[in-house]
C-alpha cells in the first residue's frame, strides 16, 4: 500500500488520475490538495470533491492551495483544453463542495508528520509544493518520494515547441522543487504522449456506474481536443500515469538519473526542462549523485489495468 497526497489542478486527465487514486486497493490516498492551473483553484476544488463524491470517496480531504503563480504574476487557464469548468462541460452545478479546513500547505505538512513513507504526486503546477517548501524547509526528510507529471525533455513542449503546461504555468516553483534535496521522478510528456485513452475505453466506462458514465462524457469532450493533436480519435493520459509510476501500477523501463533544470527566464524557452542526459552504446547512464530520476519509457498495460481499477467499487 502506497500512501500519496494527490496535488491536482482539477481538469479531465486529473479527474481519471484522481478517481483511480481514489479506487485502487493499493492506494492510501491521504488527502487531495489542489492547485490553479487547468482552472481557477475554486472550481479545481469543487472539481476535486465531485469526482471523490462519485467514486464513493467523500472521506478523502479536499484541501485548497495557491491560487496563481509562486512569483505572483497573474494566473492564467487551459479553458481550450479542458473546457471553462475544468470537467469538459461536464462539472455539476449542483455538487455541493466539501472542502478541509487546513489549507493545501498545511495538509502536506501535517500528513508529512502522521504518515509513514509519504509520497507526493504533483500533476499540477509546482505552486504548492514550493510553499510547503518554504514553510518547512525539513519537509523533505520525512517525504520518501516525489512524482512530478511535467516537462518535455527529449520530445518537444505542448504550450510550444519547448515548454510543457506543469512547468510552464510556474517555472519558478519547479525549480524550487528540483532543488530540494528529496527525490523527484519527472513523468514529463516523454512518456504520457504514449499513454492512449481509447473510444473503445471510454465506451466501456460509459456502461458502468455514475463515475464511469461522467468520466466517459468529459473524455468526449477531451477528444474533440486531442482529435487533430493525435490525428484519430481518442486521448492523452497524462496525469495518472504519474499515479501509475508513483504507487507500482506501472513499471518504468528506463528512467536515468540526471539533474533536471528549469528554464525561468522570459525568453521563449521559459518552462523548458533541461536535463543532464548521457546515451552510451545505446544505455542511459546514470549520473552520479543525481536526485532527478527522468522517465524516459515504461512499461505496457497500464491503461487496461487503470480501466479495471475505475470499475472497482469501493
Ligand atoms: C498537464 O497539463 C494539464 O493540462 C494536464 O492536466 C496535465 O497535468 C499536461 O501537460
Ligand atoms: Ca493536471
Amino acid at each position: 500500500m502506497t500512501s500519496i497526497i494527490l496535488d491536482v489542478d482539477t481538469g479531465i486527465d486529473d479527474a481519471l488520475a484522481i478517481a483511480t487514486a481514489a479506487r485502487s486497493a493499493a492506494i492510501d490516498l491521504v488527502a487531495c490538495t489542489v492547485v490553479w492551473g487547468n482552472v481557477d483553484v475554486e472550481q479545481g476544488a469543487r472539481n476535486t470533491s465531485e469526482i471523490l463524491a462519485l467514486a464513493g470517496r467523500d472521506d478523502v480531504p479536499v484541501a485548497v492551495g495557491a491560487a496563481g503563480p509562486y512569483d505572483g504574476r497573474p494566473a492564467w487557464y487551459s479553458p481550450q483544453v479542458h473546457g471553462e469548468d475544468g470537467l469538459g462541460g461536464f462539472a455539476d452545478l449542483d455538487h455541493v463542495a466539501r472542502r478541509s479546513d487546513r489549507t493545501a500547505v498545511e495538509t502536506i505538512l501535517a500528513a508529512s508528520h502522521a504518515v509513514q513513507d509519504l509520497e507526493l504526486v504533483a500533476v499540477g503546477p509546482l505552486t504548492n509544493l514550493a510553499h510547503a517548501l518554504d514553510a518547512d524547509p525539513t519537509l523533505p526528510e520525512r517525504i520518501r518520494q516525489v512524482t512530478v507529471m511535467g516537462g518535455a525533455v527529449l520530445r518537444r513542449g505542448n504550450v510550444n515547441a519547448f515548454a510543457e503546461a506543469n512547468i510552464h504555468h510556474d517555472p519558478e516553483a519547479a525549480a524550487i522543487v528540483l532543488a530540494a534535496p528529496w527525490e523527484v521522478t519527472l513523468v514529463g510528456l516523454d512518456v504520457t504522449m504514449d499513454s492512449i485513452i481509447t473510444e473503445a475505453m471510454r465506451d466501456e466506462l460509459a456502461r458502468g456506474d455514475a463515475l464511469g458514465r461522467r468520466l466517459a462524457a468529459m473524455l468526449d469532450a477531451y477528444m474533440d481536443f486531442y482529435e487533430p493533436v493525435l490525428g484519430r480519435r481518442a486521448a492523452v493520459n497524462h496525469d495518472a500515469v504519474a499515479l501509475g509510476i508513483a504507487t507500482g501500477l506501472v513499471p518504468t523501463t528506463r528512467s536515468p538519473l540526471a539533474t533536471v533544470t528549469v528554464d525561468c527566464s522570459d525568453g521563449p524557452e521559459r518552462g523548458r526542462t533541461h536535463a543532464a542526459l548521457e546515451l552510451v552504446d545505446g544505455v542511459w547512464q546514470d549520473e552520479p549523485d543525481a536526485r532527478h530520476r527522468v522517465v524516459l519509457e515504461v512499461g505496457d498495460g497500464f491503461e487496461r489495468r487503470m480501466l479495471d481499477i475505475l470499475q472497482r467499487r469501493p
